[in-house]
């Protein structure tokens, strides 16, 4: 995309980062889950949410369906509108890291090259999160249909079927919900955060 504002200067806060931090007693950060439909992203980001807030975390899920609903309603599965969907979730996460808080992103994000660029979007406290399964796992639990749909061509370019998923090589962490239960998934990620972002 092009810059087209000009004659823009940015204004300082007047609550920096830290202060939130001190007061929240953790950092503010990202979870960036990716994977493939049905992987698991939106269940564990949601149970993973409620867990950490129960425990004293300012935390918030965005999640890609709903994202959708609203800010990206204009926006389809197309690589060019899956690239535009991720930069503007990328400049979103990052805004809740600077304001204290710990953004849970679930997005398939299937591009390498759209997820670093969310990654340089909210600086050092990017945590990229691999929910990892097998796209035969994930065909054979279905939850939404969208597999069956997929395979019939009702729906066009879909993620690991008729659109690429490139899987991370950096990841911060590797869930693999083929091996775990949803309880042992979450346990991992729960230790992960306390040990990352508890200050
Ligand atoms: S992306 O690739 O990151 O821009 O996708 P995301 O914003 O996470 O949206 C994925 C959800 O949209 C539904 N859906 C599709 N997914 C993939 N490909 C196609 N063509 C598609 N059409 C609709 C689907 O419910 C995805 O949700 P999850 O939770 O991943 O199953």
């Amino acid at each position: 995309y092009t810059q087209r504002s000009q004659n823009i200067t940015r204004v300082e806060h007047g609550v920096p980062t830290e202060d939130r931090e001190r007061q929240n007693g953790h950092k503010g950060g990202v979870l960036w889950f990716t994977g493939l439909s049905g992987a698991g992203k939106s269940t564990l980001a949601t149970k993973l949410e409620r867990a950490l807030f129960d425990r004293g975390y300012q935390t918030y899920v965005l999640d890609g369906d709903n994202i959708r609903f609203g800010l990206n309603a204009n926006l389809g599965f197309s690589p060019e509108d899956r690239a535009e969907n991720i930069r503007r979730v990328g400049e979103v996460a990052g805004l809740f890291s600077r304001a204290g808080v710990l953004a849970i992103t679930a997005f398939i994000s299937p591009y390498q090259s759209d997820r670093e660029r969310a990654r340089a979007a909210a600086g050092d406290m990017f945590h990229e999160i691999y929910i990892k399964a097998d796209l035969e796992t994930c065909e054979q639990r279905d939850p939404k249909g969208l597999y069956a749909k997929a395979r019939s061509g009702e729906i066009k370019e879909f993620t690991g079927i008729s659109a690429p998923y490139e899987a991370p090589d950096s990841a911060e962490l590797i869930v693999d919900t083929s091996k775990l239960s949803v309880e042992q998934a979450l346990e991992e990620l729960l230790t992960y955060v306390e040990k990352t972002f508890r200050k």
